[in-house]
């Protein structure tokens, strides 16, 4: 019997007092095959239970033509009855009979978890000529928070990360309009707000790679664009560093502050400021005059314009020797050899040069054309020649 009505689903239906005998063959003769249907749950009528099957008609034949000889049932249709409980692994799977099937291709395969916030991109669906577009971009949201359940709100990518404060453009589609969260990474906590704060946890890794990279007691590091603490809270949780953080942002320093506060165990210390970092040169700058040439290390994750802070960087690195960590968007081919002849030429324009490269790599993919490169190196002035 082959049943197409989506909603229907086979149900073996057996005695009560045979149910528990049923999974135990089950589980004998199919091992980890998936025979009873997670999805929906398990009824009761009468004296009765009914088991919900897969839908693979294949299987459930194969099932009845073993099951015949060892028990009693029957073979029954009706509506299946969701389990709310039930995680759906993909969002195909969360979509199948809410979304035409034609579409699934075109489902975006990736989306960022922020916190309890899930933030997707719309590319090849956005070009599909049909009046419901908005209806099933509001299905897959409802879908991705299928597949996740702590997701309580999903966004739409609705700009590039642009301005002074590196943010986007985002418009609701599933759940409460309500964009503050509390982010877990790599065993530190971040409360921030993604509309008005900057926060990728695409850099993960990286940002695991730099804080349990070799640094040395009591180092002075400055955190040029901290964002929301993410970089500065990982280094300082397992080191014991005196950290100067900075942002420009009002926002991304109120919360750079709580999230100081809230990642209690630091052993490192961090001093949020919220400033232009181009500020420290100003002749009057009393930070910038405290912190010349005195850092060890210096993090700079402004990827499209780092470039343009060299001369703060050469300004507060120790003029003997410090490590940058720079970050640089660049074109394809020979992303990382352009980030590199970049950074070098601008050192040699304040007469800085990098004296030992640590690391070079591509972070992550940017765009199609260009890559996110990061270069790790030491770093020293040139002696300046006497007149
Ligand atoms: C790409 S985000 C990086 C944030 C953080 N490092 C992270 O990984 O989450 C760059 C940050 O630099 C800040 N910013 C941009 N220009 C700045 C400037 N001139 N001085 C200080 N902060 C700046 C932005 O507000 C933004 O929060």
């Amino acid at each position: 019997m082959r049943i197409d009505n989506k909603s229907e689903i086979q149900y073996f239906k057996l005695k009560m007092e045979d149910g528990q005998a049923f999974i135990n063959f089950l589980k004998k003769k199919f091992k980890n095959t998936q025979i009873i249907n997670q999805k929906y749950k398990l009824l009761h009528e009468n004296e009765y239970i009914l088991f919900p099957f897969v839908k693979n008609q294949v299987l459930i034949d194969k099932v009845v033509a073993l099951v015949d000889k060892e028990f009693n049932f029957e073979l029954i249709s009706k509506e299946g009855i969701i389990n709310e409980n039930y995680k759906y692994r993909t969002l195909q799977e969360a979509l199948k009979g809410k979304l035409p099937e034609k579409y699934f291709d075109m489902i975006p395969k990736a989306y960022d978890i922020v916190g309890s916030i899930a933030i997707i991109e719309f590319d090849k669906f956005n070009y599909i000529n049909n009046k419901l577009i908005n209806e099933y971009k509001q299905k897959i949201a409802k879908a991705v928070s299928d597949v996740n359940k702590n997701i309580k709100t999903v966004y739409e990518k609705k700009s590039q990360i642009k301005g002074k404060y590196r943010l986007r453009d985002l418009a609701v589609l599933f759940g409460d309009d309500k964009s503050k969260t509390i982010h877990k990474e790599n065993d530190c906590f971040f409360k921030l707000d993604v509309k008005n704060t900057y926060f990728s946890p695409r850099l993960v890794f990286e940002r695991r790679r730099i804080a349990s990279s070799e640094i040395k007691e009591n180092e002075l590091i400055i955190d040029m664009f901290a964002g929301v603490g993410t970089f500065s809270i990982q280094i300082a949780k397992n080191n014991n560093v005196k950290i100067y953080a900075f942002d420009i942002n009002p926002n991304a320093y109120e919360y750079l502050k709580k999230n100081v506060e809230l990642n209690t165990s630091l052993k490192g210390e961090i001093s949020p400021n919220n400033m232009d970092v181009k500020d420290l040169l100003k002749p009057k700058n009393q930070l910038g005059h405290l912190l010349k040439n005195k850092a060890d290390r210096i993090i700079m994750n402004l990827p499209e314009d780092s470039i343009k802070f060299i001369d703060v960087a050469c300004s507060l690195m120790k003029e003997s020797e410090g490590t940058l960590h720079f970050y640089q968007f660049s074109e394809k081919p020979n992303p990382i050899e352009k980030t590199l002849e970049n950074l070098e030429k601008e050192l040699s324009s304040f007469n800085w040069e990098i004296k030992s490269m640590i690391n070079s790599k591509i972070v992550k993919h940017y765009s199609p054309k260009a890559e996110l490169v990061v270069i790790d190196s030491k770093i020293k002035a040139l002696k300046k020649e006497r007149t």
